[in-house]
């Protein structure tokens, strides 16, 4: 069984409280009472009553002080105050209102009306104790939910990069064993690839969202990648990048890594033949009409004359239109002391597969 609900009842004349107290006590409330303001606050420093009945006029401090003072202690603020009056004037009501009591009643007393007030308020309370439970206890359900989701999507993408890793040491594990140069070098291209996926997926689960990733970060990072895989000095051949931090999921990231690999991986290999220096600018941004701007330029050789980049034989630019129709976007070739390629797209919707 339930403990009584202890009802603190304070006023400065005794014969209210006791006429109260018995009232209260016959319908199986526990009472306390308190003869002033000062003492009422003293008691509670003890023990805490489940609802408080509050007079109004009492010498030294009167029930509107006691309350204000009661309503800004968190230990206190939540208990339901009821205020006792015998002022009827709307503005005492609604002072006590404004100071934040439930209710109040006018003496003299209708004790029925003073019971049915109280039972009601008490369960008001009870009610709204077990619904704050109840929310937080989903809250943190919640919560738990969400960050479980959080840690399955990162080690999925932490082992998706370990295992495209793995094909790539497999497929340096087979390019021991082979002679023919021209194999050599497909493997090659497949590696880097490969490792232009790999590192989307390790930049996203080191992405807070995990669901975006900075690809600013990501081109950076990618490009010195590539550069380090040929051998060429820095001083040969400037490396310059200007990245703009865009967050893209991992449908767009993952087609424009792929199209950065064989842009970079292009200049690197065709610019600048037999010593040539010159210099290699990576940059992405947005346009006016917010529109991603991906540019990779060189001040090399130039991109041979007569050959039409949408009909190549090779794969590498065979890949960048494809890719490009796939993020729907656009590609250009501009032949101007050098080679300067521009790809524009806009950030594809992840589409729901489950
Ligand atoms: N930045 C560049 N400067 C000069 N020539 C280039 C440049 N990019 C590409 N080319 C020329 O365009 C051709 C086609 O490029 P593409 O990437 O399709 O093929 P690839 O690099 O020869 O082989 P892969 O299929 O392995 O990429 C190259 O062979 C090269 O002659
Ligand atoms: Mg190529």
């Amino acid at each position: 069984m339930n403990a009584p609900e202890l009802i603190l009842i304070v006023d400065d004349i005794p014969s209210n409280l006791a006429v109260l107290s018995e009232t209260l006590n016959a319908e199986g409330y526990d009472v306390a009472i308190a003869t002033s303001g000062e003492r009422a606050l003293k008691q509670m420093e003890q023990i805490l009553p489940d609802l408080i009945l509050l007079d109004i006029q009492m010498p030294n401090m009167d029930g509107f002080t006691v309350c204000q003072k009661l309503k800004i202690d968190s230990r206190t603020c939540q208990i339901p105050i009821i205020f006792m009056t015998a002022l009827t004037d709307l503005d005492s009501k609604m002072k006590g209102f404004e100071l934040g009591a439930i209710d109040y009643i006018t003496k003299p007393f209708q004790y029925r009306e003073v019971i049915a007030r109280i039972r009601t308020h008490l369960q008001l309370r009870k009610l709204t104790f077990s619904l704050e439970k109840e929310v937080s206890a989903q809250t943190a359900s919640l919560q738990n939910a969400l960050h479980e989701k959080e840690i399955l999507l990162k080690e999925i993408h932490h082992r998706v990069k370990n295992n495209l890793m793995i094909v790539i040491s497999l497929l340096n594990w087979q390019g021991e064993s082979v002679q023919d140069p021209k194999l050599l070098s497909i493997l090659e291209d497949s590696k880097k690839r490969i490792n232009s996926i790999a590192l989307i997926h390790e930049k996203l689960y080191r992405s807070p969202d995990l669901v975006k990733i900075d690809f600013g970060e990501y081109l950076h990072s990618l490009v010195h990648q590539i550069f380090a895989t040929f051998s060429l000095s820095h001083d040969r051949v400037q490396l310059r990048c200007e990245v703009t931090s865009i967050f893209l999921n991992i449908e767009t990231a993952t087609p424009c890594g792929l199209i950065i690999n064989e842009l970079v991986s292009n200049a690197l290999e065709h610019a600048f033949p037999e010593n040539r220096s010159g210099e290699l600018f990576v940059s992405l941004s947005h346009d006016e009409k917010d529109q991603i701007i991906l540019m990779v330029a060189d001040d090399g050789v130039g991109f041979p004359e007569g050959v039409d980049f949408r009909q190549t034989e090779s794969l590498g630019w065979q890949l960048v239109c494809l890719l490009t129709e796939q993020l729907e976007g656009d590609v250009q070739l501009f032949r101007e002391s050098g080679t300067r390629v521009v790809v524009s797209f806009s950030e594809l919707n992840y589409q729901r597969r489950f």
